[in-house]
């Protein structure tokens, strides 16, 4: 089979595309055929070696796909050749086939586009597992969602609405906040051309906001958590930016506000029945059209540098997929 290979971390152009053999499911794992994998900004950042997690060398990237199963371990109980799934893999994905244990599988379910489904778990998982378990986001709550086009954000401004939030998109271009009202944002605020803290207390009636969902970071985070209102909470998902903000801390202080960090892939490890309920509810969502899966480009897997390409130069919106052939 063909698979995207790194050989050392650093610059993603040093990635390769070769013929490598074929998985073999060992007890409890399944062999996927992948339809189609979705790129991640962590997929950048696992190959740089920036990452929270260093898989060993040689590995593929590629942290979730959709696929059929075309091959089955000892022990494996829930599922058999020919189901379509979905996989969060953390990395193996980007190839013809992966290897996936059964524990991260979910059921694609009937009517579901392969490349819908494959964009489920890091995005949607992420933004529910944030706004519910950790912000407790409530209906009539005020959400504003920086890089609100982007993977991650998008997702949380479709949730946050499904949530029964007012959803206050911010990005640095128009065409972003216009991708964001799309999927339903009720705001917009163009952050490199306003000033974001001013922006957010003229959006919130001088309130300030009651969550902000933050997969920015640099120097967005603090002129945001100044706006943040009484008992507000500011979700650390990630820092597409590259720097990591220092927040004084009489902030959270003068406003009783919380400064809450959101590790999805680790809680999800921690509490697997947890987050089988949260995709169980993320695919009603998607069955009840209160979200939709926001695919706007695809690649065949020979094409794979043009999505690192767009996520590195902050031109990716919704999600990049890989079809592989
Ligand atoms: N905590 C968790 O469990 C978890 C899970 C998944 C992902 N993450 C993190 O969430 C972040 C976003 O991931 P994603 O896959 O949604 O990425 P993405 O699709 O590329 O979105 C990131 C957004 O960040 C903004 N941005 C600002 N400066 C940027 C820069 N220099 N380069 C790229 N983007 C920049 C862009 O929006 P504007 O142009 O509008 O500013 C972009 O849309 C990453 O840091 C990732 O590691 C965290």
């Amino acid at each position: 089979m063909k698979a995207v290979i790194c050989k050392a971390y650093g610059d993603y152009h040093d990635l390769v595309l070769e013929e490598v053999p074929d998985p073999v499911p060992g007890p409890g794992e399944v062999v996927i055929d992948v339809k189609a994998a979705a790129l991640n900004f962590p997929d950048v950042l696992l190959v740089q070696g920036l990452y929270q997690m260093k898989p060993d060398l040689p590995f593929t990237p590629g942290a979730e796909c959709a696929g059929i199963i075309s091959a089955v371990g000892e022990g494996v109980q829930n599922f058999k050749i020919g189901d379509a799934v979905i996989a969060y893999t953390r990395y193996g994905a980007f190839a013809q086939k992966v290897l996936a244990p059964e524990a991260a599988l979910v059921l694609l379910p009937r009517d579901m586009p392969f490349d819908a489904g494959a964009s489920l778990t890091t995005t949607y998982a992420t933004s529910y597992y944030a706004l519910k378990q950790r912000a407790r986001l409530q209906s009539g709550e005020t959400l504003v969602v920086l890089g609100a086009a982007g993977g991650v954000g998008l997702a949380a401004v479709e949730l946050g609405k499904a949530m029964g939030a007012r959803v206050i998109a911010a990005a640095s271009t128009d065409e972003k906040l216009a991708l964001a009202r799309e999927h339903g944002a009720d705001d917009g605020i163009n952050y490199e051309r306003e000033d974001l803290k001013a922006a957010i207390k003229a959006a919130t009636g001088g309130q300030g906001a009651d969550v902000i969902y933050d997969p920015v970071g640099g120097r967005y985070s603090e002129p945001a958590f100044r706006a943040i209102g009484w008992n507000g909470r500011h979700l650390v998902i990630g820092f597409a930016a590259g720097e990591i903000p220092k927040i004084p801390l009489n902030l959270p202080l003068l406003k009783t506000a919380s400064i809450v960090g959101v590790f999805w892939g680790a809680w999800a490890m921690r509490e697997p029945k947890a987050y089988a309920r949260n995709m169980a509810e993320i695919l009603d969502f998607y069955k009840t059209g209160k979200i939709r899966v926001a695919v706007t480009a695809r690649f065949s897997l020979e094409d794979f540098l043009r999505g690192f390409d767009a996520l590195a130069k902050r031109q990716a919106t919704g999600k990049l997929v890989l079809c592989p052939a």
